[in-house]
């Protein structure tokens, strides 16, 4: 399977902060945004991967993974000129996905908890329909909507509903099956001129091939889209990797662990890096158990 994350945008709502550089990119914590949604596709074992961004942004991004080669990944990049919907991104992605099921994850989602990689395994195996996460919230008028029946079944999906059916948002990670491209360019603009998600979700709904699965409370899926939430998600991470001394999202170490470069290519990408902790953190990891 092939991996989107979706980090383009205008993000004027964190303004002055995004006035030079997208949000994707500004810190939690110890490490940029984007370093969180990235993980969260390897830890999936997605190793394909492409990166929807501004035009301003795009060096930034090239400058921060590369080709994605001293990871084990593929990455590559595109540019989305105007900030039309997320769907958009399998309309740009066309060539990237090559008809082929894919996952797309919102470039500002920071998803934490025990049994995330087990989740997403079994879902990179998709061949049709579309599986989303719902998350329950307090306030889902902020979100995409699922109305659940008792069955757990899916009877429609909102876009930020000003009376929300439930208290289950839909979250910013997605996978769908090959139609996603085709279904994506029959879409309309909404009333705000943008494509929308839960347009496009609705549409898999429509055709009985919709799957939700409930993230349970032990998960932590961390919002980003106002100064408070990009702090609150800055604590979040400090306070788990003060406690445990490991760290959240590092895809160096993931790309270790999970051997997709070998001890040589971690020695060597631990050379390039510049003396910091986050390098005596991977410089670390080397005689450790791996926990
Ligand atoms: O985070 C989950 C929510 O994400 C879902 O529950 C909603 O259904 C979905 O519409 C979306 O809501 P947001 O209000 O967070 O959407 P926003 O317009 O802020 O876009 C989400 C991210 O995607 C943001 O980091 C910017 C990026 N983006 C957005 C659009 C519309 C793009 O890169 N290009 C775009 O065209």
């Amino acid at each position: 399977m092939k991996g989107i994350i979706l980090a383009g945008g205008s993000g004027s709502r964190l303004a002055p902060l995004t006035n030079v550089v997208c949000k994707q990119l500004l810190p939690i914590y110890d490490k940029p945004l984007v370093y969180y949604p990235l993980s969260v596709l390897m830890l999936a074992g997605i190793r394909e991967i492409l990166i929807i961004t501004t035009p301003r942004d795009k060096c930034a991004f090239e400058a921060l993974f590369k080709d994605g080669a001293h990871l084990g990944l593929k990455i590559s990049y595109q540019v989305q000129d105007k900030p039309r919907g997320i769907p958009e991104a399998f309309i740009l992605g066309e060539s990237f996905i090559d008809n082929k099921p894919v996952c797309l994850i919102l470039g500002d989602n920071i998803f934490y908890g025990e049994g995330l990689p087990a989740y997403l395994k079994n879902l990179t195996s998709l061949q049709t329909g579309a599986c989303l996460f719902g998350y329950y919230v307090k306030d889902p008028e902020r979100y995409g909507v699922a109305e659940i029946n008792d069955e757990g079944k899916v009877l429609s999906i909102e876009e930020k509903p000003k009376n929300p059916k439930s208290n289950y948002a839909i979250t910013g990670l997605y996978f769908y099956d090959n139609q996603v491209v085709t279904l994506a360019k029959q879409l309309k603009p909404s009333k705000r001129g943008e494509l929308e998600i839960s347009d496009l979700n609705n549409e898999y709904l429509k055709q009985n091939n919709l799957h939700l699965e409930i993230m349970g409370r032990g998960m932590a899926w961390l919002d980003t889209g106002t100064h408070e939430s990009l702090h609150d998600a800055s604590k979040f991470v400090e306070v788990i990797e003060s406690r445990q001394g490991l760290k959240i999202a590092c895809i160096e170490e993931i790309a270790y662990r999970l051997k997709y470069i070998s001890k040589a290519q971690y020695l060597q990408l631990i050379e390039e890096y510049p003396q910091s902790q986050y390098r005596a953190y991977l410089e670390s990891l080397l005689t450790r158990e791996f926990v």
